[in-house]
């Protein structure tokens, strides 16, 4: 059966065009889910937000040391070496960073750990003194954690496409432990576990007393924020200096959305089916599959390159989100930097009109993440003081937040479309590279 209105390429734009617009109706409708799936998750109930309490308070800005903290959360990990001097501030780390490959990603868990025990030993030795000292280290792990304390807790499942076995259920700091003590790095002992955006709000938060939240826009997606204990029914554990305590939410998780098949396409086919399904349609792992998916659409119909196929968009991720940031960026006359990518990529010839719906069809997929996530990001600070009474933080970082063009001019727009005026009591702050530097403020609020 033909669908009726939708055979010209016209047409078909303009479907995609309505599937992809989040109306504020529906951004008010995911505020109102949003909340309602933090409770369930607050009070232990079975919700798509994890809701974990990570048994971290507030810093207070007078913590002093010397730390060194390990930032591992995507294919590349960072280990830094920082001193704390109190006052908010912080003395220039020194920072070394290495690449993960394939083998270590999705390999064995051990082999992982081993060569991330080896690197931290490469990075010490620079400094022969420090090998027998004891020192303290922060953990910061991006991935889906129940903690068990301060300094433990079992990996949930991985996200990302990492796959490394015999990790998942295992406390991932006794697996370092264990890597550290095989390289002779008994000596450091693992102050702290904390996620990447429980790291970015401490080191924002440790300036900037207003900071309550803290939000990672990047590979993958995610939140946490600071709550009140008494509101926190499953925590039962003992009480913290001010009575508060930071959730990381695991908002890539969150599910109460309105799904297009492509986005259906995409988790069917991805490494983690039916999880992450917010992170599916709001961070660079996917927003280019997501974009691709929609084009190959047009190419199979003939409405696009007049139907000529090539791997750019006919496989599966190989158009990837930082191609989408250029796309977007090209304000020329003729799209000519669309050209070049696109001549890059095997394709000769493109007409403007070609060009046009590309970028068309790049801004609604990179919009309607800006919208998701400035109504996620409502709901959090809305369900951390309702009336927006005083102003709020957000520390972020992630690459998509910092590079994707217009993202977060969205975010604003999102905010200001939900919340009003009130929206200007929301202050988003860049913190960039921030949650390994978090880690080692954590460890000494710990
Ligand atoms: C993980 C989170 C992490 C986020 C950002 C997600 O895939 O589940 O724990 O905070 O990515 O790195």
């Amino acid at each position: 059966m033909a669908i009726i209105g939708r055979n010209t390429k016209k047409e078909y734009l303009q479907h995609i065009e309505n599937s992809f617009t989040l109306t504020i109706a529906e951004m008010k409708n995911i505020v109102k889910d949003f909340h309602s799936e933090m409770r369930r998750g607050l009070a232990g109930l079975k919700s798509s937000l994890a809701m974990i309490p990570t048994y971290v308070d507030k810093p207070t800005g007078d913590e002093k040391g010397e730390y060194i903290a390990l930032d591992l959360g995507g294919t590349n990990f960072r280990v830094l070496e920082l001193k704390l001097k109190g006052k908010g501030k912080l003395s220039p780390p020194r920072v070394r960073k290495y690449v993960l490959d394939k083998r270590h990603i999705s390999g064995k868990g051990e082999e992982l750990f081993g060569y991330i025990a080896q690197r931290i030993k490469a990075f010490l030795r620079g400094e022969k003194a420090r090998q027998d000292d004891v020192l303290k280290l922060g953990f910061t792990f991006s991935f889906p954690v129940e903690q068990t304390g301060i300094a433990s807790g079992e990996l949930l499942g991985w996200t990302k496409g990492f796959s490394a076995r015999g990790v998942v259920g295992k406390d991932v700091v006794m697996l370092l432990n264990s890597a550290l003590a095989k390289n002779g790095l008994g000596n450091i002992k693992v102050a702290v576990l904390a996620n990447d955006t429980v790291g970015t709000m401490a080191c924002l938060g440790y300036e900037d007393q207003d900071c309550d939240v803290g939000v990672i826009l990047g590979t993958g997606t995610n939140a946490c924020y600071l709550e009140k204990l008494s509101v926190i029914p499953k925590w039962n554990g003992p009480n913290t200096r001010t009575g508060h305590m930071i959730i990381n939410i695991e908002w890539g998780n969150f599910n109460k959305l309105r799904r297009l098949d492509y986005d259906i396409a995409l988790d069917k086919a991805s490494e983690n089916p039916g999880r992450q399904i917010l992170e599916k349609m709001i961070s660079g792992m996917y927003l280019g599959e997501v974009a691709r998916i929609v084009l190959n659409g047009f190419i199979s119909k003939g409405l696009l390159f007049d139907g000529l196929r090539s791997p750019i968009f006919n496989k599966r991720g190989h158009f990837k989100t930082e191609y989408m940031s250029r796309i977007e960026a090209d304000c020329s006359k003729n799209l000519s930097e669309v050209i070049r990518f696109l001549k890059e990529s095997g394709i000769r010839n493109s007409t403007f009109e070609d060009r046009c719906l590309i970028k068309r069809v790049c801004e609604l997929v990179s919009n309607r993440a800006a919208r998701a996530s400035a109504a996620a990001m409502a709901a959090v600070i809305t369900k951390i003081d309702p009336a927006l009474s005083k102003t709020h933080t957000v520390a972020i970082d992630g690459s998509v937040y910092e590079k994707h063009p217009g993202f977060s001019k969205n975010i604003r727009t999102g905010l200001e479309e939900l919340l009003d005026k009130k929206a200007s009591k929301i202050k988003i702050s860049m913190a960039k590279d921030g949650s390994g530097k978090g880690a080692a403020i954590i460890a000494a609020v710990a």
